[in-house]
């Protein structure tokens, strides 16, 4: 193993130094480069359009310079502008219309627009300038422009040391460094997650948020980029450096951030709506030996008391790791349907992996991909294959025609409810897409002799497994427990505390409506492996990790072009076909590796971290810039750490903050010791109590979920989307809003007890104690905080339903009757949502959106109430409020109040 690594990092290193010496060729010629000259001037209704010609002899600095441009500028909505720069023939790679839809424009928006656009003719430059103050946000006189075949370079000036966030997918601090940084986006396997990075995503989108006023910039592109962000000695500058396509730019006017938040939603998608019960919490790992290892778990966890809502089973299900197939041994079709309809039984339900690449082999799986034609092939057309967990392996082209139909299938077999395993969502991996055939890999049937390793033993001999229907348990043992002993109540023995796009599959677009046509198919004779600009691929050469840039899909695109939207090619077919299974429901897919637009599709975990305090901090910056800048609204981190073993102490501090990330789950590597909550007692308080905390706000937070995939309003809020105006915010990220009102903040230091949290000039409610603290623009320090604490606090101002009882599973959560909690802000008045439906309907028949209003003394509870509940609301909690602060009347306490969530009432409080 340690091996491997020296041997990666020693590729990596020689990599980057191959890098820069390549650099410093181009950066000479780079130098000589003429720029563009604008021509032809035409100012449209919503824009401009113009030709661009190169403005002197070619550089050629890493390809051939292009001579003859397009620039296209649409003020397509009042807050959004569109510029593109392209070929004038049209024939470089544009990332295609079915896999990233272009937002329509909006009609009559150029008269009131927020942003504008302004240029010089010669030496070609735009600017992007707030329209009201003049305020530039964007200048491409920082350097000339470089349009290649094989490279792309645009610079913009910034404010020193502004403020930047996103560009990711990384590891790194949530606002980025703005000194000799460089974000690469290339998606790649990376295990670990290690600081300054590409890791397995790519979102070439920034938001820069100032004192004046946020905005944001997307950049679609799909092809491998470095984004530099440093000065010189003209002061702050970012610089895109791209290995090929085109500038299409989309720059978004806030003003504030959650307002570019909810303008890139318009441009990438709205995320997908989640159900309910995938909001609960989900235990997975790497290395279960068999079904018996897995019912075991579930059991244990049902044992200590600990609501274990989705249990997961990693590739270990797989017959030699292949996918749509069951070791027949280890986890035998019989068992594993027994053990589903154990889980379902209980409410519960499961969940499998599946990764893209297909073993190659004589089975069903394999011989159908080959026979319909879905593989991506090789130069001599025949089945690519790189080697996988399973060995040799063939990966599906998302491009080729009837790819959907076989994906469907597969899953309509395997996945099938009567007759294969009825999984309730859906995990998928290694789509970035992963290959253990190192770069050049010119005999991946020798590299694939490894793989798949050997399966672990079958249990011999068997034994009981304590809490199962006894047709359930191994041949051989004494069977004495029946079903009705099973129970997911709480044992007796817990204290009282403890009790409480769908794929666009036709190819619509004319890139890909005539496999022959050149529009958009991306230049001929480009250096597709190796090309003469070096981006800062950890893995150094391109396809290493990978799959080979110089493949052509059936489509005609090359993977250079392609490579990081293969991840969310997958997500988008497997979202299909998971709504072809059961087109109702909606599918909770949780995807590796992603690009711009992904949340549209699926959700994302944030991969294999380590089990250290590190990357326990570094998961609320990996979550925040999913959910609350790239769309991705549900998102987590692998809970107590994936790599290394974890500890006690750690694993008990994470299972308290994962349960403030949208998506909670456990997840431990192979060969790694156990890491169940159960296994210490410390742990398996804090779980119990954080578990408790997050069912019983369970509705507010998908309140927020829901709200966010209707409006694009982020559920999860870094500090500075709240408090845009207090600059001390900026740079935090430790703490965050879990929804509008609850602030989290975590112990962060290992054998610490304590926590600095900074409070803004507001006022706010101790969760537990409900004692009104006053924010005063600086930081308290919370203290005492043991292993099962975790500190969080309700913001002044926003109204919070909570269940008054948790429970062992959402199902049940659900039955539950509400507490409002009123916690008024700084001037006396409150206000709150509440959104309920069924749950899991993909277009729910009855939705109910209830609003609440605190103000002087009275609640009023109004909206619409279409969606049939019995649970209502049984208490109301105001908290803080006292005539002399806000001349309200009213005081702090609860009453008991007895009010069906059925129609609009009022209440004194
Ligand atoms: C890599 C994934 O990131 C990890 O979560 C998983 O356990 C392993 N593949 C094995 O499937």
């Amino acid at each position: 193993m340690m091996q491997t690594h020296n041997l990666v990092r020693f590729l990596a290193l020689s990599g980057l130094q191959l890098a820069a010496a390549v650099d410093a060729n181009g950066a000479d010629a780079l130098a000589k480069c003429p720029g563009y000259k604008a021509s032809n001037i035409k100012t449209t209704g919503h824009g401009l359009k113009a030709d661009l010609h190169l403005a002197g002899p070619k550089c050629n600095a890493y390809g051939t310079d292009l001579d003859d441009l397009k620039l296209d500028v649409t003020v397509e909505t009042s807050d959004r502008v569109h510029v593109k720069i392209y070929d004038a023939a049209e024939h470089v790679y544009q990332v295609p219309e079915s896999v990233f839809p272009r937002p329509k424009p909006a009609k009559g928006c150029s008269t009131n627009a927020a942003l504008k656009f302004d240029y010089t003719e010669n030496p070609f430059s735009f600017r992007i300038l707030r329209t009201e103050t003049k305020e530039v946000l964007f200048d491409s006189s920082a350097a000339g422009l470089v349009m290649e075949d094989q490279y792309l370079r645009l610079r913009t000036h910034l404010p020193t040391d502004t403020n930047l966030y996103g560009l990711g997918e990384h590891s790194d601090s949530l606002r980025l460094k703005t000194t000799n940084y460089t974000r690469t986006l290339w998606n790649a396997d990376m295990p670990s997650i290690p600081n300054n990075r590409n890791l397995y995503g790519s979102h070439p989108v920034y938001i820069e948020h100032r004192t004046s006023g946020s905005h944001g910039v997307f950049l679609l592109s799909s092809n491998g980029m470095d984004i530099f962000i440093d000065k010189d000695k003209n002061g702050q500058y970012l610089e895109y450096n791209i290995l090929g396509g085109v500038f299409d730019f989309y720059f978004m006017a806030g003003p504030t951030p959650i307002d570019v938040t909810k303008q890139y939603a318009e441009i990438a998608g709205l995320p997908v709506t989640v159900p309910y019960s995938g909001l609960g919490f989900h235990h997975c790992r790497w290395g279960y030996q068999d079904a018996f290892a897995v019912a075991e778990a579930v059991y244990n966890y049902s044992k200590a008391g600990i609501p274990l809502e989705t249990m997961w089973t990693d590739i270990d299900y797989m017959d030699a790791r292949a996918i749509f197939s069951l070791d027949p041994q280890r986890f035998p079709l019989k068992v594993m349907r027994e053990l589903v309809a154990h889980l379902h039984a209980n409410k519960q339900k499961y969940v499998v992996m599946v990764d893209p690449a297909v073993a190659a082999k004589n089975y069903g799986p394999y011989n159908n991909g080959v026979k319909d034609d879905i593989f991506i092939l090789n130069s001599t057309k025949q089945t690519f294959h790189g080697v996988v967990w399973p060995g040799l392996t063939a990966y599906p082209d998302w491009f080729a025609d009837g790819v959907q139909q076989y994906w469907n299938k597969e899953f309509a077999e395997f996945f099938s409810p009567e007759s294969g395993l009825d999984i309730d969502f859906l995990w998928i991996d290694m789509n970035e897409p992963a290959n253990f055939c190192d770069f050049p890999c010119l005999d991946p049937v020798a590299a694939a002799k490894e793989y798949p390793p050997p399966a672990p033993a079958v249990r011999h001999p068997p034994r009981d497994l304590p809490g199962w229907p006894c047709d359930f348990q191994p041949p051989g043992t004494s069977c004495k427990r029946v079903l009705s002993e099973q129970r997911l109540s709480p044992p007796a023995d817990l204290d009282d505390e403890a009790k409480e796009f769908v794929m666009v599959s036709s190819r619509d677009n004319e890139a890909e409506s005539s496999h022959t046509s050149k529009k958009w198919k991306g230049l001929p004779n480009r250096e597709l492996i190796s090309p003469p600009y070096k981006i800062h691929n950890f893995w150094g050469p391109l396809p290493h990790k990978s799959i080979n840039t110089s493949l052509v899909h059936h489509n005609g695109l090359t993977l250079f072009d392609t490579h990081n939207l293969y991840g969310t090619m997958m997500s988008a077919a497997s979202r299909q076909a998971m709504l072809a299974r059961r087109p109702s429901k909606r599918p909770l897919v949780i995807t590796r590796s992603t690009f711009a637009g992904a949340g549209s599709h699926v959700s994302h975990w944030l991969g294999d971290n380590d089990s250290d305090w590190p990357h326990y901090r570094w998961s609320i910056s990996g979550m925040l810039q999913f959910a609350s800048i790239f769309q991705v609204s549900m998102v987590g981190s692998d809970v107590c750490g994936f790599n290394g073993n974890t500890t006690e102490e750690l694993c008990a501090r994470w299972s308290s903050l994962g349960a403030f990330q949208p998506f909670y789950r456990n997840h431990n590597a192979e060969g790694m010791i156990d890491q169940e909550f159960y296994v210490w007692k410390s742990v398996t308080e804090a779980a119990r109590r954080a578990i408790d905390i997050r069912y019983r706000l369970l509705d507010y937070f998908y309140t927020a979920m829901m709200r966010q995939s209707q409006d694009g309003t982020p559920a999860m809020n870094p500090m500075f989307y709240i408090y845009s105006n207090d600059k001390n915010t900026f740079g935090l990220d430790l703490q965050f809003f879990w929804g509008p009102s609850l602030l989290v903040a975590p112990v962060t230091e290992q054998g610490s007890t304590s926590v600095d949290i900074y409070l803004p000039d507001d006022i706010f409610y101790d969760f537990y104690t409900h004692e009104q603290i006053r924010g005063e623009g600086k930081n308290i320090t919370k203290r005492d905080q043991g292993l099962a604490d975790i500190p969080l606090f309700f913001r002044g101002g926003v109204i919070v339903p909570l269940r008054i009882k948790s429970a062992m599973t959402t199902t049940d959560l659900r039955e539950q009757d509400f507490e409002l909690v009123i916690p008024v802000g700084k001037d006396g008045t409150a206000k709150g949502a509440l959104y309920l439906d069924d749950g899991d309907s993909l277009k729910p028949d009855a939705t109910s959106n209830i609003e609440f209003e605190y103000k002087k003394g009275q609640l009023a509870v109004n909206g619409s109430f279409g969606y049939k509940t019995k649970a209502k609301i049984a208490k109301v909690t105001l908290l803080g409020v006292s005539s002399s602060q806000s001349g309200e009347a009213g005081s702090s306490g609860s009453i008991t109040v007895d009010k069906p969530l059925t129609q609009p009432f009022t209440v004194q409080v």
